[in-house]
């Protein structure tokens, strides 16, 4: 949440760093701002609202100079408003910065510096931090450390973040050192680019493509100095550290919407490719079984194991309750799928031959982090299954299955999910074979597996049948979501993406569970929307259907194709392909992600930018 950009080299600062926010624009939106340093003074533009607004601020109010920082914002302390948007400034007017993250202590710091004097504009935790730096850097001025000078710079910044209590990722200028941009990180991610006399500084990878791939990504608690030509990186306790430069892969390159009007309809018609990328080169046709590079684990370790938990937060929980069913009932090992948030603080009793996959699509929620290093700090290993390539789960994991889906921008999750589906199926497969499954089985599943891709791209062509489905039920106020088995995660899945983007209250449900409670709401006003392609569970769904149509109730079914019963039925069916039951979710979730498209089209909503919400949730 908040997205960071930062600049220092020999171009116009103030382009690289709308370029870059609006890039980062995904991770929050409610203000956008920058600083820029020239001849000793610093200009800061900022405004409420979009980046967008930002740009028309600065044609007509321009900035020079070749250093800067820019943030883009998720509110957390003090309304979206000019004031509180970042950057901020101490009140000497010697130092600017930005932040991602939440100062938990920002009160009491606040009140001691109250005390000295000190004047606060804004209510957020963010200008404390500007103002105790501004604070300490007088003090060191005052007992004779020169202002220009680099290292006086760093004593006020660390005596400043050794006060702080919470999370940061920060950028910071020192007015009167304008050769130098400082960034700092503990809990909130940074990454630093790399050019030819020329250094970037950003959340994630997104803003630096097109300009380097050779990235530094910052630790906790490791500051860092970039010059035009000059990258210094200190850590808490260690001074001076090595700097790692990695270059970043293809994968990261495809920002751009194309002929898509937005990125959520982009991600969701990009999914036969990102299934495929999550396949490939892990299916091992001769053992019928699947092969992982990254595991770190190996066969020995991998077949003691007794227990496997999932944990993950929405989306990605989604897909691990999916990955639950999978893991049971192909390499019958008990599993369970815990929400990180609950998991991190519960002190569960995990074993020695417990395993435990953090699901995460970005590899930076705070909450799902914080479970890995709960996990981790207990003994246990702890694999990851990400997409974002060098995010921070990813590297402090033991190990982990990338999703290769590609950069998914659009803020409410479609892709990740699915790859996510598509590589939980693969490890199933994979323990599965080490176990009691057998070849033949493995070739079946393999068999299965491989068509997805193309039966994913025949789902898309419901698109015009859930077009008319959101006309219909588009101004409804409440839906719900029924499905059972393999397809009771999907109707959480699509109450969620609902939710989030049309802002219509919906609940999903097992398709039995409705009996016991939800049944109450259903009215001609609030339409069930039913999980229920051919298989095992079929009539018992269908009997469910009935129910709710017994009271009333519309429904829209997902359905098999030709299922002229399902037709007779219900009021609108959206055919999808039949599957074996266990990959249903990768085309089941298809018509649901469509349809809160849709619908939320309809509503005038903004697709890929909900409103309270951010991309990267990465505060508790
Ligand atoms: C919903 C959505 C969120 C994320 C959740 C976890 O569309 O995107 O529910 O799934 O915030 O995010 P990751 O997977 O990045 O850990």
């Amino acid at each position: 949440m908040c997205g960071i950009v930062g600049y220092v080299g020999h171009r116009p600062a103030s382009d690289l760093l709308l370029d870059g926010l609006s890039r980062l624009e995904y991770r929050g939106y409610d203000s956008a701002g920058i600083a820029v340093v020239e001849d000793r003074e610093i200009a800061v533009r900022k405004r409420r609202g979009r980046v967008a607004g930002l740009i028309e601020l600065i044609e007509s109010h321009p900035v020079e100079g070749s250093i800067g920082i820019g943030h883009t914002r998720w509110a957390t302390h003090g309304d979206p408003s000019d004031v509180n948007s970042h950057p901020h400034l101490d009140e000497s007017g010697r130092v600017v910065l930005v932040h991602n993250g939440v100062i938990e202590n920002h009160d009491r710091l606040k009140a001691r510096l109250s005390e000295t004097g000190c004047g606060f504009r804004s209510s957020t935790d963010t200008e404390v931090v500007a103002q105790l730096i501004g604070w300490h850097l007088e003090q060191f001025i005052e007992s004779g450390h020169a202002a220009d000078d680099p290292e006086t710079c760093w004593s006020a910044l660390r005596a400043t973040l050794d006060e702080l209590e919470g999370t940061y990722g920060l950028g910071v200028l020192f007015r009167d050192c304008p050769g130098h941009l400082w960034a700092a990180r503990c809990g909130s991610p940074l990454v630093i680019g790399v050019g030819e006399q020329e250094y970037f500084l950003a959340s994630d990878t997104s803003p630096l493509i097109g300009y380097t791939r050779d990235v530094v990504y910052l630790d906790d608690h490791d500051t860092a100095r970039l010059g035009r030509d000059e990258i210094e990186v200190r850590h808490r306790d260690v001074g001076t550290r090595d700097v790692a430069v990695q270059t970043i892969q293809d994968e990261a390159v495809d920002v751009e919407l194309g002929e898509f009007p937005h990125y959520m309809l982009k991600e969701i018609y990009e999914q036969p490719d990102s299934i495929r990328s999550a396949m490939r080169g892990r299916m091992d046709g001769d053992d019928a079984t699947a092969v992982f590079g990254g595991l770190n684990a190996d066969a020995g370790e991998l077949r003691r194991i007794d227990r496997i938990v999932l944990t993950a937060c929405g989306t990605s929980w989604h897909a691990g309750l999916v990955g639950e069913y999978l893991i049971e009932e192909f390499a019958r090992i008990p599993t369970e799928v815990e929400y990180a948030s609950e998991l991190r603080y519960r002190n569960a009793p995990l074993t020695d031959t417990t395993m435990v996959f953090a699901i995460t699509q970005s590899g930076e929620t705070a909450d799902t982090l914080a479970a890995v290093r709960e996990c981790r700090r207990k003994g246990h290993k702890t694999l990851a299954i990400c997409n974002t390539v060098g995010s921070t789960i990813a590297r402090e994991a033991d190990g982990g299955i990338y999703l290769h889906a590609g950069p998914e921008i659009g803020v409410a999750s479609t892709k990740a999910f699915t790859s996510q589906v598509t590589v939980l199926a693969l490890l199933a497969l994979y323990l599965g074979r080490m176990r009691h499954m057998s070849f033949r089985a493995g070739e079946a599943f393999l068999e299965s597996l491989e068509a997805m891709p193309e039966l994913v791209a025949r789902t898309l062509e419901c698109h015009d049948a859930v077009r008319e489905v959101a006309r219909r039920f588009a101004d409804c106020g409440n839906f719900l979501y029924l499905g059972r088995q393999y397809n009771f995660p999907v109707a959480l899945e699509g109450a969620l993406k609902l939710k989030e983007i049309s802002y219509i209250h919906a609940e999903g449900y097992p398709a039995a569970e409705m009996k016991h409670g939800p049944i109450a709401l259903v009215d001609e006003r609030t339409p069930s929307v039913f999980v229920t392609p051919r298989g095992g569970v079929y009539e018992k769904v269908v009997s469910n259907l009935e129910e709710i149509k017994a009271r009333g109730g519309p429904v829209i079914a997902i359905a098999g194709p030709d299922d002229e019963r399902i037709a007779g039925l219900v009021d609108e069916v959206i055919p999808v392909p039949d599957v074996p039951e266990f990959l249903q979710p990768l085309v089941t979730s298809i018509p649901l992600q469509l349809l809160a498209y849709e619908v939320a089209l309809l509503r005038g909503c903004d697709v890929d930018r909900p409103r309270n919400l951010a991309k990267s949730v990465t505060v508790e």
